[in-house]
């Protein structure tokens, strides 16, 4: 099997001046190309920080109207104190100064945000927006009662085809609104799966999972008698293709994996493994919590089943996300949970259910964050997912150097495609006092087992050490990190 051609490797971005936005080509990921992105993003063009007086809110987004630049570029021989990287054409500090929070002093000393696969921090235009939904369009969604309520209606529904074209959604209709990746991948099992299995029918893993993407197949296996089959890893940290293709059988019902490996950054080829299960007629989720905010992503162009991603985790509000599925999966699965909204008709005898997604949307959704999330993906969308995935992978390649130079730190997860994960352990120390030595310099990063028991232990450990980057992150946060190890390990 070949990994290169799904993403970029290690070595194609850090070789003789890395790859050129050019070929990191947005084309190539089915996404808009730059011209298209700013007509796109034109409508938005107006003064930064104000808001339109039109109820319809028309979010202030990064215009693209620098020239692409290189993060090595800009570096070489400028030194300490020179102006920081560009991502895309936009300059970092213009997209630090858009995160509030990223100012912040903890510890007396400043706030270096290395805690991204927990959760990312927002842009002062995701806290605008969610201003402008309370001060403005405040309404449950029944878009014939009153003015509010048509507001509140189109600001949904717009968040939710903004979503599907961040995706690559056929349509609106087919992405359903869900707390996170967590309730995502319980709504897939309970309502698609659940209904297929019997004893004996198998649900294909990988080793590599969160624990959000193994225990609600557990609970649908115990009610079944159905068996989890999960898919090993080799050294770095990669999928061992061969076997997880050895794990098919005419049992098998269901694949589910990760994109990306919260606990590694491992970037899994998870298009290679969707045709692979496709290819035996096996349906299989995608579960996005780690990939929406480091690469593009395009679930029509991965043939993806369903496809699940946490609002929090790219740059939006906490208690949204979303679950794409294709149409005939969301026609043919069962509502798990029933009450308003989901219904066309209900009497004492029987339920008319809408069709999808409102199918799946029981009760008051989390109508203000849906709006939230919205505007955190036109904000990437504007800086471009593809320069985003480039900038990142620079990053990432520099941090991985500069970790290295540090004695005792072992890196784990060493994959040829990883995303924004560093982890490791430090020889002679716990992985708490890790964490905690970093915090004292100001540094979040997260110490434990990161939801992923099972892959930790397959290296024989509890927990790792675990800094992981965004687009905001910069080659100083890199080197303050490496500067405080140094300090602890000599
Ligand atoms: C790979 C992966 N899947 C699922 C989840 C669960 O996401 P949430 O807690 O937002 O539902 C996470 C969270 O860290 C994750 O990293």
């Amino acid at each position: 099997m070949t990994t290169g051609s799904w993403f970029p490797s290690s070595d194609a971005l850090s070789g003789a001046g890395g790859l050129s936005n050019a070929q990191l080509s947005p084309r190539a990921y089915g996404l808009p190309d730059e011209r298209e992105l700013a007509a796109l993003a034109a409508p938005y063009f107006g003064d930064w920080g104000t808001q339109a007086d039109s109820p319809a809110y028309a979010p202030s987004v990064v215009p693209l109207d620098a020239a692409p630049g290189r993060p090595q570029d800009q570096r070489a021989g400028e030194g300490r104190g020179a102006a920081l990287p560009r991502v895309g054409g936009v300059p970092l500090e213009r997209i630090r100064a858009d995160f509030p929070i990223l100012s912040e002093r903890v510890e007396g000393k400043p706030l270096i945000w290395l805690d991204n696969a927990a959760t990312t921090q927002r842009p002062r235009q995701v806290v605008d927006r969610l201003t402008y939904f309370y001060e403005h369009e405040n309404s449950n969604v029944h878009r014939g009662a009153h003015v509010l309520a048509a507001r509140a209606t189109d600001a949904y529904e717009a968040a939710r085809e903004t979503v599907a074209r961040f995706i690559g959604a056929p349509g609106p209709e087919n992405i359903v609104f869900v707390r996170g990746t967590t309730e995502g991948i319980n709504l897939a099992a309970q309502s698609y799966v659940k209904p297929l299995l019997a004893p004996g029918d198998e649900i294909i893993l990988t080793l590599l999972e969160h624990h959000a993407n193994i225990v609600p197949w557990q609970l649908i296996a115990q009610e079944t008698g159905a068996v989890l089959r999960v898919a090993p890893v080799d050294e770095t940290g990669q999928i061992l293709f061969s076997e997880y293709a050895k794990l098919f059988n005419s049992r098998t019902r269901f694949v589910s994996l990760a994109h990306v490996s919260n606990a590694l950054g491992t970037v899994l080829p998870v298009g290679e493994m969707t045709a692979l299960a496709h290819s035996r007629g096996v349906p299989v989720l995608v579960d996005g919590a780690q990939s929406v905010s480091h690469m593009p992503v395009n679930v029509t162009a991965l043939d993806a089943d369903f496809f699940v991603f946490s609002g929090h985790k790219v740059f939006g509000p906490t208690g949204i996300g979303a679950l794409y599925g294709k149409t005939e999966l969301l026609e043919a699965a069962k509502p798990y949970q029933g009450g308003g909204n989901m219904i066309s008709d209900v009497t004492f005898e029987r339920t008319v259910y809408n069709k999808p997604p409102q199918k799946f949307e029981a009760g008051t959704g989390n109508i203000a964050d849906a709006a939230g999330l919205g505007a955190a993906l036109d904000y990437v969308t504007a800086i471009g997912m593809e320069n985003i995935a480039a900038y990142e992978h620079e990053l990432l390649t520099y941090a991985t150097a500069e970790l290295a130079r540090v004695p005792g730190l072992r890196p784990i997860g060493t994959a040829a495609q990883k995303a924004s994960v560093l982890s490791f352990v430090l020889d002679g120390y716990g992985v708490a006092d890790v964490g905690q030595a970093l915090s004292r310099a100001g540094i979040a990063v997260r110490a434990g087992h990161h939801c992923a028991q099972p892959i930790l232990r397959h290296f024989g450990l509890e927990g790792t050490v675990r800094p992981s980057l965004a687009f905001y992150n910069t080659p100083e946060e890199v080197d303050a990190l490496v500067k405080t190890l140094l300090a602890l390990a000599h």
